[in-house]
């Protein structure tokens, strides 16, 4: 059984807004190509990663290369279009991802949400890595980013790939930011 890495991925506004009405709030164009090329990219080529969904937040630019991509439901029969797999909930899909065949191509498991599922993932034992863009700007939203220990997940000043300068678009200032997970003797 492989144990891969469970990373989160998320942009959120200044009250941790992350969605509104089923969306995103804002229109950032070049920070969803970040995060595209985030859950995209593996070092070793043939490799590809995982990245779990929830029903609302799956992406529809499909299909993702390098990725195969699980939407969670409990109440979908089949696998929605744009997707390889369905699974009822995210342990499946991490044992689907950890067990043969897919152990051995599976390089990062990448979580892309909503909620419910950052909660999980951030609280699961192979988490390492919280990629979550601070947008620095007010946006009316619905659905929100869950609290963290950020004594558990602490933000790196530096982190090798990741621009450290503030980014704007569309008159719209945000930072990406990465937060790791600390290991117990440090903490
Ligand atoms: N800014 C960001 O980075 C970001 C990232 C992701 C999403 N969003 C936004 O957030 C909103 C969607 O998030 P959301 O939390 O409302 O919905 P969601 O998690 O994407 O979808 C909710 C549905 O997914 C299924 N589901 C979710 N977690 C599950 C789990 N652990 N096990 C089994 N099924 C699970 C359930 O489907 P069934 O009801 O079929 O069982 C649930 O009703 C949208 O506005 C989206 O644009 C923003």
């Amino acid at each position: 059984m492989g144990r891969q890495l469970l990373r989160v991925i998320a942009a959120a506004e200044s009250n941790m807004g992350i969605g509104k009405c089923g969306n995103l709030p804002w229109d950032l164009p070049n920070e969803f190509n970040y995060f595209l090329s985030r859950i995209t990219s593996v070092s070793t080529p043939g490799k590809k990663n995982l990245v779990i969904s929830g029903r609302q937040s799956a992406i529809k630019d499909s299909p993702l290369p390098n990725c195969y991509s699980v939407v969670l439901s409990r109440t979908l029969s089949s696998v929605p279009e744009n997707a390889n797999y369905l699974c009822r909930d995210l342990d499946s899909a991490i044992q689907l991802g950890s067990l043969a065949p897919l152990s051995e191509e599976i390089e990062t498991i990448w979580v892309l949400g909503g909620v419910k599922l950052f909660e999980e993932a951030m609280k699961h034992p192979n988490c390492d890595q919280i990629y979550l863009t601070k947008i620095m700007a007010h946006f009316d939203c619905d659905t929100f980013f869950p609290e963290f220990d950020q004594e558990i997940f602490r933000l790196v000043d530096e982190f090798p790939g990741v621009p450290s300068e503030i980014q704007e678009e569309n008159g719209i200032k945000y930072k990406f930011q990465v937060f790791e997970k600390v290991s117990k003797q440090s903490i």
